[in-house]
């Protein structure tokens, strides 16, 4: 009795120490599946701040008085809501001055000099940074009197001046002036003030302040650094604008893709349907100004070298909301913003539409191949209305692949309806959505192993886990999230031959302004991070393959979690190497004898380890690369690997194939 216990004792010892073993074959001889270089991609979301606030680069909250509250986000120190001192002057609002979308202006009245002043508070603030140098922008039309000057300044929160400029108004025709404002320190909430001097009466409108140091230096251009992280993980497509931001909670606040194209004075502001969306995190001062509009977002896609997928409406309104539905026979505009949407992309610049974006300054077709119908529709009102737009697409464009909404849930009625549907009409690519929980990701490896090969293409096109609950304002972006994902990645990659794209979802928050969590990407006015899912992604993305290949126990049974265990295995035939993602969920190590097998490697392997100590952990801005990928080496013996994988931890063997 004596012995067994020892013995026992000496096993769990054993497994303390030298952990589960695991024999695993690759076969570099044998391609399963090819990767499409659409395979890990990103998706852009107008949430959270992601656009106005976030990636696009405006400073001024609300630059052309065209928010439903004209004045929102401009203060006037000198008054209050109950009584007006009007003794230095006051701004108003003109409605209908101007014909198009830009309606608003504002009208200053400058009674003396005793300091009228207007200010803007930014989004939540504005970030300046010491000695950087900004673009403002305004445009302007002196209706009477005389006034001089206008004096533009950099103030922080107790009011210091840190920066300041002036422009010199002439004449009573709407003219845009320039000048450039230089920070004299950094200051995460700086406010932009207005004062004037002489006296009289000055229209104004697109007030508008950019930092100089825009991505690619561009004019009405992007945050650096947030492009920056979306290009450093190499994605394959870039899906964009929403969501169910393109749905709208009603038609007629739906995403439409011609309000946001053309000069960008013209295009139409309209209310962002997350501004009041959860009663949790209202922002009621969420806009779209549509700065960042389609073409700006086909031009990032170029720059991330990212395949653009649009989604576009299919004549329904969200369904969580109104569902608002469009008769079947009044769909034709629907249709026609598809085609010319098209038309816009790849058209000739002798195409009406083509011409447009020649004239925005890109002649060259911007080559689009996908494109999305509807968000995450269901029911049969979405496959009679996607029958429809398909055909259209289809007849004048048939090499553009379609990507088909599969619903806004993984499983269920509504989601085997769209499935069968859409695969009765041969869909392309179908568009599925999983929020869950980080233990459905673990489990859920296998979700596609079944799915027909012969039938449409898979975009997963929406998943993160979520560590409380759908929505829930207290989800992280902690490690036990970001390793289930990266569990589950290995199912979606072993099915490279059925799953052509993916996107964890939503992308980017603001720090004071988000609605949603978790998101792949966390920014405030001055800096930003990416989370512990970020760099899952970014290890998947830069490691994609073209080639799926064969990882098995000795036993011939894939690795799909077996003691938390995880793995698969690609062979990228351009740099010529092969990548085996090894995925340990468990808190305890394991042990691996890897032999690689129908193809010479060299006698040793670069290991990128991702890993924490603790599943709750996060990267934050004061530890923005707490988890981050580490590099090492390992040596092959004869096309063959000893290693342990430690607990809670993610791995990338990059090993080169001998010629
Ligand atoms: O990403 C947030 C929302 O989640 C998206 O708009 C929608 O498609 C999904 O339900």
């Amino acid at each position: 009795m004596k012995k067994v216990v020892i013995s026992f004792m000496l096993l769990v010892v054993a497994e303390l120490t030298f952990g589960q073993s695991n024999k695993l074959t690759v076969d570099v001889g044998n391609s399963k599946a090819k990767i499409q270089p659409t395979m890990y991609g990103v998706f852009f979301e107008d949430i959270n701040f992601a656009a106005d606030g976030g990636l696009y680069a405006e400073m001024i909250k609300n630059r052309g008085f065209e928010f439903e509250e004209p004045m929102m986000g401009w203060l006037q120190p000198n008054t209050n809501r109950f009584s007006l001192n009007k003794n230095s002057g006051a701004a108003e609002i003109i409605k209908g001055q101007e014909s198009g979308s830009n309606r608003n202006i504002c009208r200053v009245t400058i009674n003396n000099d005793t300091g009228y002043v207007l200010l803007n508070e930014g989004f939540r603030g504005m970030g300046i940074k010491k000695d950087a140098r900004y673009r403002l922008s305004l445009f302007a039309a002196e209706k009477s009197g005389n006034i001089r000057k206008i004096n533009i300044s950099f103030v922080n929160n107790a009011g210091t001046v840190v920066g300041t400029t002036d422009i010199i108004p002439h004449g009573s025709d709407w003219a845009e002036y320039t000048a450039t404002l230089t920070a004299a320190a950094m200051e995460a909430k700086a406010k932009l003030k207005i004062t004037f001097e002489g006296t009289g009466v000055i229209d104004l409108d697109m007030i508008s302040l950019f930092p100089e140091e825009t991505w690619k230096g561009r004019k009405n251009g992007l945050r650096k650094d947030l492009v920056q992280l979306l290009y450093d993980l190499k994605p394959g497509v870039l899906r964009f604008p929403g969501g169910c931001i393109v749905e709208g909670r009603t038609l007629a606040k739906r995403y439409q893709w011609k309000n946001t194209v053309g000069a960008v004075e013209e295009r139409t502001v309209l209310i962002n349907r997350w501004n009041t969306e959860f009663r949790h995190r209202l922002t009621p001062d969420y806009f779209q100004s549509f700065g960042l509009g389609f073409f700006e977002y086909f031009q990032l896609a170029e720059d991330i070298g990212a395949e653009p997928l649009p989604i576009l409406n299919c004549g329904m309104a969200c369904q969580f909301n109104t569902g608002e539905l469009v008769p079947l026979e009044q769909l034709d505009p629907y249709v026609q913003d598809a085609l010319d949407l098209i038309e816009f992309a790849n058209g000739d610049v002798h195409s009406t539409w083509g011409k447009l974006r020649g004239d925005m300054g890109h002649p060259e077709p911007f080559h689009m191949k996908y494109l999305g119908i509807g968000n995450e529709q269901w029911g049969q009102q979405y496959i009679d209305r996607y029958k429809i737009i398909e055909k259209a697409i289809k007849d004048k464009y048939p090499d553009i692949s379609i990507v088909s909404a599969g619903g806004p849930f993984s499983d269920g009625e509504l989601f085997d309806y769209a499935l069968n549907e859409l695969k009765k009409l041969n869909a392309d690519i179908i568009d599925e959505h999983y929020y869950k929980s980080p233990q459905w990701f673990r489990e859920n490896v296998t979700r596609y192993d079944s799915y027909d090969r012969n039938g449409p293409k898979i975009f997963a096109g929406e998943y993160a886990a979520q560590s409380v609950a759908i929505a829930s304002p207290d989800n992280k972006n902690n490690w036990e999230c970001a390793l289930s994902e990266a569990a589950f990645m290995t199912g979606l990659e072993r099915n490279a031959g059925v799953v052509v794209m993916t996107s964890y979802a939503p992308l980017f928050a603001h720090a004071d302004g988000w609605q949603w969590t978790p998101d792949l990407i966390w920014f405030n006015n001055l800096t930003s991070y990416g989370t512990a899912n970020y760099y899952v992604q970014k290890m998947y993305s830069t490691h994609r393959g073209t080639d799926v290949l064969s990882i098995v126990f000795e036993n011939g049974e894939a690795v799909i979690g077996q003691h938390g265990l995880y793995a698969s295995a690609v062979k990228d035939s351009g740099s010529n190497e092969l990548y085996v993602k090894l995925v340990n969920t468990s808190d305890s190590l394991q042990q691996l004898s890897l032999e690689i097998k129908n193809h010479k490697v060299t006698d040793n392997a670069v290991v990128l380890k991702l890993t924490s100590d603790k599943l709750s952990d996060v990267n934050s801005f004061d530890n923005p690369v707490k988890m981050s990928p580490t590099e090492s080496r390992i040596e092959i013996e004869h096309n063959h690997i000893k290693t342990g994988i430690d607990p809670y931890t993610f791995l990338i063997l990059k090993i080169r194939l001998k010629q």
